[in-house]
């Protein structure tokens, strides 16, 4: 079947050490700004210093405590600030989270109803002011694509809206912030950078050469870092891992092509209800979610499996590549090794999955209620 798609990726990348200041040609004196950043981190690894002396001169003021998988609750703070001091920029400075974040106020703040009404797919962002992005984290691919994914800590919802008014204007990729990354939140980067390719490409075949071999490019790529995981404190390195986990979710190699995005939507759940981190839900879904969906999946994972592992001919020998991949950088595949984790995990999460219209996911809308049960069974 021929291609057909519409691609358009309107992010100005500042890629390199010492891009920071490039932001100055996006913003002028005029605008007034919203820099928002999570819980410190920027404060100790000297990012937050250096945006203060970039916007030296510039009119702004800061909005701090966006948590890992950002709340509802906090952002709401943030966009009664942003709607009482009339700011017309955001600046995020952070991960995915503080990205996301940043993209719920932006849209937030020129919406008169509950913004909520965007995570439950309700209403459509019509407007959003503009917004940077300082990246500190490369993982999501927030930088430069329009989704956001929000919790609401009342209901343990996990919820994401998409729309293309919240691109960032520009994203700047400094791989020279990572040097105060734990190993947990690289291997998370890793990781969910890894899914994200697959749930572009471990799908049904399609005639694209480009996209393929495009996929197996960033996969052979993140693999590779995970091989050479004791040099992951070397700078170059660290710029392999911001450079494939930005393609990885650009939205390039998903353009045209069948995609999947059910480990994505089980493994939100799993954070809404039990707090894993997002790279750790997929960790522990997708395998099992191969495993049951192996036969719709056959092809890709064949060519997957040579084209990537070196692996001919034995898909279940993919399956547990992969997870030997996601073991050596210290993420687990199964369920039980987190604590907070309790025997009540089907009868959460399937109910929510439900709640949510999760009821018929994957590529070929296959992956009922019931296939998710299996799955996740299996995880555990
Ligand atoms: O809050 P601070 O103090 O900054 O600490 C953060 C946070 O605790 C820390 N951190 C970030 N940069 C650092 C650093 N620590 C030291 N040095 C640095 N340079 O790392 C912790 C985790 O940060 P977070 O932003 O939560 O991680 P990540 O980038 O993995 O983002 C995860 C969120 O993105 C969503 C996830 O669901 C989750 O909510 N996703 C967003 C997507 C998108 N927009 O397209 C797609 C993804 O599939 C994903 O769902
Ligand atoms: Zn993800």
């Amino acid at each position: 079947m021929s291609l057909v798609y519409d691609y358009s990726n309107p992010t100005a990348i500042h890629f390199g050490k010492g891009q920071i200041a490039s932001i100055v040609k996006h913003l002028n004196k005029d605008n007034k700004i919203l820099v928002v950043y999570g819980g410190g981190s920027i404060k100790k690894n000297g990012v937050y210093d250096e945006v203060s002396s970039v916007l030296d001169g510039f009119n702004w003021i800061e909005f701090s405590g966006i948590e890992a998988n950002p709340s509802y609750e906090t952002l709401n703070k943030a966009v009664a600030l942003s709607k009482a001091e009339k700011i017309d920029y955001i600046l995020a400075v952070g991960g995915g989270s503080v990205i996301d974040g940043a993209k719920y106020i932006a849209a937030a703040s020129l919406y008169d109803g509950d913004a909520w009404d965007f995570l439950d797919g309700s209403v459509t962002v019509e407007k959003a002011l503009p917004l940077g992005a300082i990246l500190t984290l490369p993982a999501t691919g927030s930088e430069s694509n329009g989704n956001s994914v929000v919790s609401k800590k009342e209901t343990n919802e996990k919820r994401f809206f998409a729309s293309p008014l919240v691109y960032p204007v520009f994203a700047v990729l400094d791989p020279s912030v990572m040097s105060t990354l734990s190993d947990r939140q690289l291997a998370n980067g890793l990781v969910d950078a890894f899914v994200h390719t697959c749930e572009q490409y471990l799908t049904c075949p399609n005639t694209s050469l480009l996209h393929d071999g495009y996929a197996e490019t960033i996969l052979r790529g993140l693999l590779s870092l995970a091989q050479t995981w004791d040099n992951r404190k070397d700078a170059i390195w660290e710029e392999n891992l911001m450079l494939l986990a930005n393609q990885a979710l650009n939205g390039f190699i998903g353009s045209g092509v069948t995609q999947d995005w059910a480990t994505h939507m089980i493994g939100h759940e799993l954070t809404g209800f039990y707090g894993v981190d997002h790279a750790q839900s997929l960790a522990v879904v997708q395998p099992q979610l191969l495993r049951v969906m192996m036969e719709d999946k056959k092809e890709k994972l064949a060519l997957m499996g040579e084209n990537v592992f070196g692996i001919k001919d034995d898909n279940e020998a993919v399956i547990i590549a992969i997870e030997k991949m996601y073991e050596s950088v210290g993420v687990t595949t199964n369920l039980n090794d987190y604590e907070n984790v309790d025997d009540k995990v089907i009868e959460t999460i399937i109910p929510s999955l439900k709640a949510h219209g999760m009821t018929a996911i994957g590529e070929n809308q296959n992956i009922t209620l019931e296939v998710s049960e299996k799955i996740l069974k299996m995880a555990m």
